[in-house]
């Protein structure tokens, strides 16, 4: 079929597998071009078709010559109806991956649930023994807990009072003001529980107590904190207790892991454009603001950009893991830095409905939009009939 973008709010509802397959092309070429990095051999990523966490796998696999193993949540497709974008990376990647000699597996189903864990566990046993790195990257809005069977919904927004601000809608580039009602306590510990750290610490139990994790074994969750002008939405914001919670998981983990010598590590990463960043309001403004002032300063980077630095220059460069004073990685360095975020606050105050595309970067935001679900790639024909209906071999 020919496949075009097809627009619903926030999300798109079509993707396209080879422009998919051309975003796993790149992410495995600027790899590449870094250079080998002594880094992981066996690899767990949770949340591996999109994103931090796409990426990850990428830098493991092509930056380390890792074996990977993949676990996500994707809609396969059907006649005349395309995958979710995640599905097509990972039927590119693995395609890319064997063609290298590199081993990769995937499983597609609820990672929160205990059957996806004993998979996932069983495959590590049966394939690679053990594994040296588990990346704990999902982004989900609900979580069905295992335990209790309750089914918690998360939610993105401000505590105790509103929050009114500026947002963008990044399809026709109108700046409004949008105010978000402030939640309730459930909505806390809702959000919490779909995304703190509680079901990154049952993986890492269920991996130790099957022997699955080898010694000095990392794991790594990945988590945001940003500027003032985001806070009240984000990390003063119910997402933001999320991520306490995840932080504060990393010292459990640790503890946990103590016996193999392992250690867990919260990432504190840079804001960018991904699905799951695209549906929090106030966020694509400040995206597109911040865009245009590191790619103006050459300082920006987008998924694989930022893991790769990750671990090159932080997890594996030999030495003892850099971290600030909560124990956290930052490679949202350069966001943070001082002049950019003046900046954006300068814009911030000026951006307006007819000025968003010159001083905000609009056209940057949209393109990488449409990169997320496979569009918009110089190097693809979209007039060209494609087969939508194509499978991942040995996919569990
Ligand atoms: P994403 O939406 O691109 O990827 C989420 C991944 O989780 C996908 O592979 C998806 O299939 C998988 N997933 C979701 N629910 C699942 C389930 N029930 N079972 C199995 N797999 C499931 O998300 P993104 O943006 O890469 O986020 C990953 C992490 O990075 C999150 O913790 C997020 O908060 C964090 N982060 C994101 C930033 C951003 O600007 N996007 C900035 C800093 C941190």
């Amino acid at each position: 079929m020919i496949i075009e973008p097809k627009m619903r709010g926030f999300i798109c509802l079509t993707s396209h597998p080879d422009g998919c397959e051309q975003n796993i092309i790149n992410q495995i070429n600027y790899v590449k071009s870094k250079g080998q990095i002594k880094g992981p051999k066996k690899v767990l990523v949770i949340g591996a078709s999109t994103g931090f966490g796409l990426s990850s796998r990428i830098t493991s696999a092509f930056g380390s010559d890792a074996s990977t193993i993949g676990v996500f949540f994707e809609k396969p497709p059907m006649e005349g109806k395309p995958a979710t974008p995640g599905y097509y990376n990972s039927l590119a990647f693995q395609k890319h991956a064997e063609k290298a000699g590199l081993y990769a597996r995937s499983i597609n189903g609820d990672a929160f649930s205990d059957e996806v864990k004993k998979i996932t566990i069983d495959l590590i046993k049966k394939d690679l023994g053990q594994v040296d790195l588990v990346i704990y990257s999902l982004a989900s809005p609900v979580r069905q807990h295992p335990v209790t069977g309750v089914l918690h919904r998360s939610v993105l927004k401000p505590i105790g009072v509103p929050f009114s601000n500026k947002t963008v809608d990044f399809h026709t580039g109108i700046v409004s003001n949008v105010t978000i009602d402030p939640c309730s306590d459930e909505d806390i510990l809702n959000t919490v529980a779909v995304m703190g750290g509680e079901d990154w610490d049952m993986w890492i139990s269920e991996l130790m107590k099957a022997g699955a994790l080898s010694e000095n074994a990392l794991t790594l969750a990945y988590s945001y904190i940003g500027p003032s002008l985001t806070e009240a939405v984000y990390r003063k914001g119910t997402i933001g207790r999320a991520k306490d919670h995840l932080e504060a998981s990393a010292f459990s983990i640790t503890e946990k892991m103590k016996s193999l010598n392992g250690k867990a590590f919260v990432s504190v990463n840079k804001a960018l454009v991904t699905q799951a960043s695209s549906a929090i309001p106030v966020i694509p403004l400040y995206i597109s603001l911040l865009y245009k002032i590191m790619k103006a300063k050459g300082i920006h980077e987008g998924c694989i950009e930022q893991i790769q630095r990750l671990f090159q220059d932080r997890l594996y460069t030999g030495n003892e893991i850099p971290t600030d004073e909560k124990g956290r990685i930052r490679v949202d360095d350069w966001e943070m830095r001082a002049d950019v975020q003046k900046e954006v606050a300068d814009l911030w105050v000026k951006a307006t409905t007819e000025n968003i595309a010159e001083i905000g970067d609009l056209a940057g935001y949209k393109t990488d939009f449409l990169n997320l679900f496979g569009f918009n790639f110089p190097e693809v024909d979209y007039s060209k009939d494609v087969n939508e209906n194509v499978e991942i071999a040995g996919l569990l």
